[in-house]
C-alpha cells in the first residue's frame, strides 16, 4: 500500500525582523547574514502567538483539503518548544479543530528531527489502519541569546500534513538510513527560554550524520545519488543546507528549497517540510514521478535520510500563491520592538495580530488560555 503526504501547509508569525536591521545594530556586515549564513529575515512571535496558535492555523489549511476531518484518528505534535512537560500541546489543537474524541493525541520530541519521526510513525500506523488519516504537526519557535552567533538564525513556524494511503502529494518509500549519537551540540535546558549551542560542533555533526545516513540509505536501497532528482534538507540557516547539498548531492534545485526558510529562520521540526513545500511551489517544471530525498537532523542527535516519489496531480494540492502572500504580508518590526518582544517587556496580548483565528489571550495561574479572536474582541476575559 502506498502511504505518505496527502496534503501539507505551513504558517508563521505576522511579524519579521529584516536581518539588515540586525546587522546594522550588531555592527556586522549585512553580507555575512545574507550570503555567509544565507538568511534575509526571521519570523518574530508576539505574546499572543505561540506553537499552538500557529499550529492550529497550519492544520486548518490541511483539514480544508480532506473530505471528512473525522477520518483523522491520530494527531502527532512534534516540537522542542513545548511550554509544558506534561500536557501535550496537541490537545489544544485537537480542541480548536474539533477533532473526534477517540482521536489519539500526543507530542514527540527529538530536537529538529521530531516531525520526520512523526511522519514515519504515522505511515506505520496507516499501514495497519488503511482508512485512518494522521495529522502530523511540527511547530517550533527558537530563541538564542542576543549578540551570540546564533542570533540571526532565530525564527519559527508550524507545518501540518496529513498522512494517509494513496497520498495526493508524496508517496514516502520504505527505505531509510538513520544515525543516532550522543553529542552536546545544541540543548534547551528547561530553566532557560534560549537555546544553547556549540555552533561548530553542530555543523560538523550535521554533515557527519548526513554522510552516515546517506551511506546507510544507499547500501539498503541499492540506489545511488543519480537515482534522486532533488533533495530537501533541514535548514537551520540557508548556508548549512547548501553545504550539505555540496557535500552529498550537488542538486541544482537547492535554491528552490530555501526560498521560504530564508525568510522565516530556523523553524526546527517544521524546517525540512517547509524546504519541501518551497521546492514544490517554486520549481519551474513538473515534479510528477520525481524522487525527492529528505535529510532530517535533530541535535543531540538523531538524523535520517529517506525518499519519496511525487504523485500525479500534486500541483492541484499546492497553495503557492497563499504561501507567498502570507510571507509578503508580514510586517517588519523595528530593532527596538524586537528587543522589547525578546525581553517580554510588552505583554499586551491584544496589541498584535495573529496569523489565524485563535489567539493566546493570557496565562492564568500558569495555565495558558486560548480563544477564538472574534470572541476575544467582544469579551476579552470571558471565553
Ligand atoms: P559564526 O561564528 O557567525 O560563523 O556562526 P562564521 O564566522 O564561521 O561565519 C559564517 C559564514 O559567514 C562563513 O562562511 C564566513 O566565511 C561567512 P563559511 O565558511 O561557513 O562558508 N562570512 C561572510 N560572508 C560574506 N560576507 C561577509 C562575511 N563574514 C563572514 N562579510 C553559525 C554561524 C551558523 C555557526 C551560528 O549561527 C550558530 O552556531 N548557529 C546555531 C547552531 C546551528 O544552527 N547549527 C546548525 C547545525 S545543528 C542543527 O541544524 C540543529 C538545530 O536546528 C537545532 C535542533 O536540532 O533543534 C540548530
Amino acid at each position: 500500500m502506498k502511504t505518505g503526504i496527502d496534503s501539507i501547509a505551513f504558517s508563521t508569525s505576522k511579524y519579521s525582523l529584516n536581518l539588515d536591521v540586525l546587522a546594522k545594530k550588531r555592527n556586522v556586515a549585512r553580507e555575512k547574514y545574507y550570503l555567509g549564513i544565507g538568511q534575509t529575515k526571521m519570523s518574530i512571535f508576539p505574546p499572543n502567538e505561540d506553537i499552538v496558535t500557529v499550529a492550529i492555523d497550519a492544520a486548518r489549511k490541511v483539514l480544508a483539503q480532506i473530505e471528512d476531518k473525522n477520518d483523522v484518528d491520530m494527531l502527532i505534535f512534534a516540537t522542542e518548544s513545548s511550554f509544558d512537560l506534561s500536557k501535550s500541546a496537541g490537545i489544544y489543537v485537537h480542541k480548536f479543530l474539533k477533532l473526534r474524541d477517540d482521536c489519539r493525541v500526543f507530542d514527540v520530541k527529538q530536537a529538529c528531527y521530531s516531525a520526520a519521526a512523526a511522519l514515519q510513525l504515522a505511515r506505520f500506523y496507516v499501514k495497519d489502519n488503511p482508512n485512518s488519516k494522521v495529522l502530523v504537526i511540527g511547530s517550533d519557535i527558537i530563541r538564542y541569546l542576543p549578540e551570540t552567533s546564533g542570533e540571526p538564525t532565530q525564527g519559527g513556524a508550524a507545518v501540518a500534513f496529513i498522512v494517509s494511503k494513496n497520498p495526493r502529494i508524496l508517496e514516502v518509500e520504505p527505505c531509510f538510513g538513520v544515525h543516532t549519537v550522543d553529542v552536546a551540540d545544541f540543548w534547551r535546558p528547561v530553566c532557560l527560554k534560549e537555546a544553547l549551542f556549540d555552533g561548530k560542533l553542530s555543523a560538523y555533526n550535521y554533515l557527519r550524520s548526513l554522510d552516515i545516513c546517506t551511506k546507510r540509505y544507499f547500501e539498503k536501497s541499492g540506489f545511488s545519488s543519480d537515482d534522486i532528482d532533488h533533495v530537501c534538507f533541514h535548514a537551520p540557516f540557508g548556508k548549512m543546507a547548501r553545504k550539505a547539498n555540496n557535500q552529498s548531492f550537488n542538486s541544482k534545485t537547492i535554491e528552490e528549497t530555501l526560498v521560504y526558510n530564508s525568510l522565516i529562520g530556523n523553524s526546527c521540526s517544521a524546517s525540512l517540510f517547509i524546504s519541501f513545500i518551497s521546492l514544490a511551489d517554486n520549481f519551474g517544471g513538473d515534479l510528477t514521478g520525481s524522487r525527492i530525498g529528505f535529510f532530517s537532523y535533530g541535535s543531540g542527535s538523531v538524523a535520517e535520510f529517506f525518499c519519496g516519489v511525487i504523485s500525479e496531480n500534486y500541483k492541484k494540492m499546492l497553495t503557492a500563491d497563499d504561501n507567498k502572500i502570507m510571507l509578503e504580508e508580514r510586517e517588519d518590526i523595528s530593532f527596538e520592538e524586537y528587543e522589547s518582544l525578546y525581553k517580554e517587556e510588552f505583554c499586551d496580548f491584544r496589541a498584535y495580530k495573529n496569523i489565524g483565528s485563535v489567539t493566546l489571550s493570557g496565562v492564568d495561574n500558569n495555565k495558558r488560555v486560548y480563544g477564538n479572536i472574534e470572541k476575544c474582541e467582544n469579551s476579552f476575559a470571558g471565553f
